[in-house]
Parts: C-alpha cells; sequence; structure tokens
C-alpha cells in the first residue's frame, strides 16, 4: 500500500491499520518521538490551565455499609478495606483491580461521595485536612457514567458549566476564554458545535463525550481530578486520545486519580503510578521507575500474585 493511500485509511479508520505494537524502550517509542500520524495521536494542548499543585494522601480509608432484606436486621458490610496511599501533583495514578473491587468506592471515599457514617479513615491535602466547601474548590470528579445535557452542543454546554462555576462574576468574553480554552485542552474543537445527543438524537460519539465530561470539570482547573474508567466503552484509539489528555493535564500540575480497565500497553506506559485492588482490599502500589518494560515487568508479576 502506498504512504498516500495508507495515511488516508488511518486518518479513516485509525487505528484498525496500525502496524502491531512492538514495546520499544521509552525514549524510542513513537508516542515520544514520532510525528502524530491521526487525530488521537496529536499530543493535547494544556496551554493557558494553570492550577495549584497539591498533592492527596490518604490513611487506612475504609467503607462500611448496611445490607439487609426486608424484615430483616440489618448488617455492616465492609466494601473498601484499610488502604492508604497518595498521589502528587504532575503524576497520574492509575487503580485497576476486577470489576467489584472497590475501585469506584475508593474514587468516592476520596472524593468525600459517601456519607460519612459510611467512611472512615484520613483524606488529607499536602498534609491538611479540607473543609467540604475547600474540598468542592479543588478536587472535581468525573463519574463513570456521562451525565449531561442531550440537547445542547458542546459549546452550550461549557458555557453553563462555567456560568454555574463562576456565576456572572466574569465578563462574557472572559466565559467565551474560559471555556476556548476548555474545548482546546481536550481536543474538541471540531465538534465544539455538535449536540451531545441522546436516544432520540444523534450527537457527538462516546469518546468526545468522555472528554466533554472532562473539560465540564476542567472549566473550574481542580488542583486534583478523580475520573472513573475514562476509557471504557471507547475503541481503542478514542482511549488513547482520553488517556493523552489526562497525561497532559498531570503535566499542566493537576493531580490525577483515575480507574481503568484493561489498558492496552500504550497507556500503561503513561501511568506513572499504580494501585492494585482485589476483593476490596489493596493488593500492591507501585510508584514506576521510568522504564516501559519494568512496568510490564512488575504490573505482570503483580498479574501473577493476585491468581495465585
Ligand atoms: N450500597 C451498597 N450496598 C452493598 N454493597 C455495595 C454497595 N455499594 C457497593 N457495594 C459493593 O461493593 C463492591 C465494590 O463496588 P464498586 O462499585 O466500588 O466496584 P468497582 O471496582 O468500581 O467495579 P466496576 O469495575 O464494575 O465499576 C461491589 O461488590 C458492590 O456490589
Ligand atoms: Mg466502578
Amino acid at each position: 500500500m502506498g504512504n498516500a493511500l495508507r495515511a488516508r485509511h488511518i486518518a479513516l479508520y485509525g487505528e484498525a491499520l496500525r502496524p502491531p505494537t512492538v514495546l520499544l524502550p521509552l525514549d524510542k517509542h513513537p508516542q515520544r518521538s514520532d510525528p502524530p500520524s491521526s487525530p488521537a495521536d496529536r499530543p493535547a494542548p494544556a496551554h493557558g490551565v494553570q492550577v495549584a499543585p497539591l498533592s492527596m494522601e490518604w490513611s487506612d480509608l475504609t467503607v462500611t455499609v448496611k445490607i439487609g432484606g426486608f424484615l430483616k436486621k440489618k448488617v455492616p458490610l465492609q466494601i473498601l478495606a484499610p488502604c492508604s496511599g497518595t498521589a502528587s501533583p504532575g503524576d497520574l495514578l492509575a487503580i485497576m483491580g476486577p470489576s467489584g473491587s472497590g475501585k469506584t468506592t475508593l474514587l468516592d471515599a476520596l472524593a468525600n461521595r459517601l456519607t460519612s457514617d459510611k467512611v472512615k479513615g484520613k483524606v488529607t491535602y499536602g498534609g491538611a485536612t479540607f473543609s467540604a466547601s475547600e474540598q468542592h474548590k479543588h478536587v472535581s470528579y468525573v463519574a463513570q457514567d456521562d451525565s449531561l445535557m442531550g440537547v445542547f452542543t458542546v459549546t452550550e454546554t461549557l458555557v453553563q458549566a462555567a456560568r454555574f462555576c463562576y456565576g456572572y462574576s466574569i465578563s462574557g468574553a472572559k466565559l467565551t476564554e474560559i471555556v476556548d480554552e476548555a474545548i482546546e485542552t481536550v481536543g474538541l474543537a471540531s465538534a465544539a458545535h455538535t449536540i451531545v445527543g441522546d436516544i432520540f438524537r444523534k450527537g457527538i460519539s462516546g469518546g468526545q463525550k468522555r472528554r466533554l465530561s472532562l473539560a465540564v470539570e476542567l472549566i473550574k482547573k481542580p488542583s486534583v481530578l478523580i475520573v472513573d474508567e475514562p476509557t471504557s466503552g471507547l475503541d481503542s484509539a478514542s482511549a488513547y486520545g482520553v488517556m493523552r489528555n489526562l497525561t497532559a493535564l498531570c503535566k499542566a500540575g493537576h493531580t490525577i486519580i483515575t480507574t481503568i480497565h484493561q489498558p492496552s500497553s500504550e497507556i500503561y506506559g503513561m501511568f506513572d503510578q499504580f494501585m492494585l485492588l482485589s476483593k476490596v482490599r489493596t493488593v500492591h502500589s507501585i510508584t514506576y521507575t521510568p522504564t516501559r518494560h519494568t512496568r510490564g515487568e512488575e504490573a505482570f508479576a503483580l498479574w501473577l500474585r493476585l491468581r495465585s
């Protein structure tokens, strides 16, 4: 296949026609050195995003709920066993584990989305405890399911998010600047005036919806961004694009904690820290060393350990 034809096919069909992935040392990997060849490969712009760097620490975090059927006595059930960890600015912490292992529960506890009687343990930011309003100001949560209004366009959605966040304390020009910056950061310029869509109307794609959900939270420029399964349900090119956005945000100073299922080797290479949950407890956590091969080996060793 000629180069021009091949480039056109890649543009049309994305990852499908790419050659098989070969594990290369990090410094030689195409994502770092070669020119981008598809829209999903384009480096995500992170310009203009200025955030206050903030680390997050948690220790002995547990979540217990009460369960019981009709006319049955309610009994406590621990759905997250004591869990400790840290996340630093500029680092991408990936949390993995099988379905039902407690990933969303951990993120909910970290983001203070559970009632206080369920959660025990300590969450601090740079060593300090935050009030609920301080936490709301500095921490954003992107849930597993997108909750967007189908009738609005991408721009309208972000304008509303900006108005909700800043009210009328900012001018129209500043609002437009904030919205444009969020659109550019997540690479949604080409779909800026497309409706989100719902079951009755076709709108932006699933990957674009995930990126729009991210953009909505980025409007307030949170120091800590917690994202639940940003790539679930996406094809490999869209998943890669979303994760490139997250790594670009890390480089801009955000602290990012994300859960993820079945990352490709390219996505694996983007993690700085890794935490594995199994049966609602933390099995292991690693802070990665910079070589790509080590990451794969460590992850494989963990996986074997989990199975035995
Ligand atoms: N309110 C509740 N009452 C009883 N059990 C609960 C409650 N909330 C969560 N659980 C249980 O806690 C466990 C962890 O749930 P969680 O949603 O955190 O899993 P997960 O790792 O995010 O899974 P997935 O990958 O499928 O999203 C599950 O077994 C779930 O059934
Ligand atoms: Mg979950």
